[in-house]
């Protein structure tokens, strides 16, 4: 995935530039470049390998334009190199291309420019863009007619946008798969990937749709479809706040993420919870009650974290209504040729709405009459708009690549979900009462968990230098366990495991040594003493343990603890997650990691 700006109006574009890119850099960070059509004609172009950082320092003063495009990528066709970084040229130098996607038949296409005379100087499929561009702009031919025409002849997908230095007075953008924001100014107009790069300017926006183009101008757009008929699309205006893109005084963004959680959670329960009807409202679902009784089974498909969120969004199904409900990874899901019943509701889980593993498998339900719901944080965003309805968690902007309170907050919408069909079925006026209160209780037990940072950051300091970590947990455990372990190795690259505590002693009870310890998920459940054998167990085998429990076991059971405060039974594993946050941001601060930018990781992965 990669981040795209671009500007035009009376200003110079390059400040612009650099900071959006810089507020777009969670979405890819390995090498980053802009492009300006100067005053003097001909276009300026500075790209390098490493962040924006980088990019901003080789910049000179005199870089200066009111046309303009930029990029931060994150590499899938050649290694992040000074060459391989965007904007790529043709081979007058005319014109210029930053591209999010992948060209799909981009070897086809560059051999035929090559035996045209294009000359590549890159690896990438972005490049043939360039050419192929140039290709169809003869004397006269207007912009948004060669990027039609080129985009023709493209199989792929593509959020781009593109400079000529011959027609500085336009930028022409187009999407196809990977999203493309307009932002409306006072005689100036931006483009970007995502509106965090353009609040500071405008709160006015414009989505483009898959398969729209637009010619931006200083003084307006128009938006087109690749045919040339002219769509008329009015401007929204975004809600989210200016803060909502800065660290405010955290050290890093996923820290400040993880503080957040008491209001997030907050806003994803905000006007849907009926003390009345002891159960949940939910306006998106597009289904009515008599629907709803005729699902016989759940199936919930999503990427990593989105995957467990969506492994405990199953089990609160389950237990609250009894509708069989499943979790399987999205990417695996699309690639089975999988069976689509009538009577089964999909849903997609995504914090982005933008990962193409989870896309696809929508567009596939859907390609064989499935009816999906979303549960999704971006409004608006690719995998909502495909969805025929859903849950949006409304948690805020998630800029750090490790997901927290997106998460928290898709578990919460899932025992919202469950509630609602539980209540459907056969869940009683007093349970439900009970899943209302504690839902409730929710942001203030999280508020409790979060100012324990302290303590938990010593244990983090303690626990780091580990040469790996065991995380275990018992059915409702056992995906807290599994997202702990995601969070510690993606932020910290300590290599971390998950497994049920049932299934220790069946193999991984053999890897227990005092240099692997083990996180272990002990609620004060009926399994309770079912997991207090197994803390017995790996301290028989002289491992460490980090119990993270309502109650503190026995010190000859556990080393360390930390206490969570108690839920209703369904809904502890989202409060027993949250130490398993701040212990994986504090290790990988201890260990010096780059905790917002986790090396190889992007935020959203919009490529197969
Ligand atoms: C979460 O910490 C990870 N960065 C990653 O697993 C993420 O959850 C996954 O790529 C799915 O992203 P999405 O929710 O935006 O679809």
């Amino acid at each position: 995935m990669c981040g795209i700006v671009a500007y035009i109006g009376p200003k110079d574009a390059t400040p612009f530039l650099l900071e959006g890119l810089a507020r777009l850099e969670y979405r890819g960070y390995d090498s980053a470049g802009v492009a300006v059509a100067g005053r003097t004609g001909g276009l300026k172009v500075r790209k390098v390998k490493g962040r924006v950082a980088d990019l901003a320092a080789v910049v000179p003063a005199r870089f200066k334009g009111g046309t303009g495009i930029g990029h931060t990528r994150w590499a899938t066709h050649g290694v992040p190199s000074d060459a391989n970084a965007h904007p790529h040229l043709d081979n007058a130098e005319r014109i210029a291309v930053v591209h999010n996607g992948i060209i799909e038949n981009a070897d086809e296409l560059r051999a035929r420019l090559a035996a045209d005379g294009a000359v590549f100087r890159s690896e990438t499929d972005t490049e043939v863009l360039a050419h192929l561009i140039a290709a169809h702009t003869a004397e006269g031919t207007e912009l948004e007619d060669a990027v039609r025409a080129a985009l023709g002849k493209v199989v792929g997908t593509y959020g781009i946008a593109v400079l000529d230095a011959e027609q500085p007075d336009r930028i022409v953008v187009a999407r196809n798969g990977s999203p493309i924001v307009l932002g409306i100014g006072e005689k100036e107009m931006f483009a970007a990937s995502d509106v965090s790069a353009l609040v500071r300017y405008t709160r006015q926006v414009v989505h483009l749709e898959d398969g729209e183009l637009a010619t931006v101008r200083a003084d307006g757009f128009r938006t087109f479809t690749e045919d040339a008929r002219t769509t008329h699309r009015q401007p929204s205006t975004v809600d989210w706040e200016i803060d909502s893109y800065d660290t405010g005084g955290y050290e890093h963004f996923l820290l400040k993420e993880i503080h957040e959680q008491p209001g997030s959670v907050e806003r994803t329960l905000s006007g849907r919870l009926d003390e009345r009807f002891a159960t949940a409202h939910l306006g998106g679902l597009n289904l009515d009650a008599r629907e709803l009784r005729e699902i016989r089974r759940v199936k919930i498909l999503g990427c990593g974290s989105a995957y467990y969120a969506g492994e405990m969004g199953a089990q609160l199904i389950e237990e609250l209504s009894r509708i069989p409900a499943h979790s399987e990874p999205a990417s695996e899901f699309r690639y089975r040729n999988p069976v689509i019943e009538a009577d089964t509701l999909y849903v997609a889980v995504s914090q982005s709405g933008e990962t193409y593993d989870t896309l696809a498998a929508v567009q596939e339900i859907k390609r064989k009459g499935g009816r999906v719901l979303g549960v999704v944080n971006t409004v608006g965003s690719a995998i909502a708009r495909e969805c025929d309805g859903g849950i949006y968690l409304h948690a805020g902007p998630e800029i750090s690549v490790a997901s927290t309170k997106a998460f928290t907050s898709t578990v919460v919408a899932f025992a919202l979900l469950a509630l609602h069909f539980g209540r459907i079925h056969d869940l009683s006026p007093a349970d439900g009462r009970r899943i209302v209160a504690g839902l409730k209780a929710l942001p203030d037990q999280i508020r409790e968990i979060l100012a324990q940072g302290d303590g938990i950051a010593e244990l983090a300091a303690e626990y780091a230098e580990s040469e790996g970590m065991m995380f275990i947990g018992r059915v409702r455990g056992y995906p807290v366990a599994r997202e702990g372990a995601q969070k510690l190795k993606e932020i910290s690259y300590v290599h971390a495991e998950a497994y049920p505590a049932s299934e220790l002693k069946h193999g991984p009870l053999a890897l227990i040594s005092p240099e692997l310890p083990t996180v272990a998920l002990v609620p004060d459940d009926e399994l309770l003493d079912k997991n207090l054998t197994t803390l017995g167990e790996i301290k028989a085998r002289s491992g460490r343990v980090l119990a993270i429990a309502h109650r503190r076991p026995d010190a000859k059971l556990a080393d360390h603890c930390v206490l969570v405060p108690k839920s209703e039974p369904e809904l502890d594993p989202l409060l027993l997650n949250i130490p398993l946050q701040l212990l994986a941001y504090h290790a990988a601060v201890e260990l010096k990691r780059d905790v917002d930018k986790p090396r190889n990781l992007a935020k959203s992965v919009t490529v197969e």
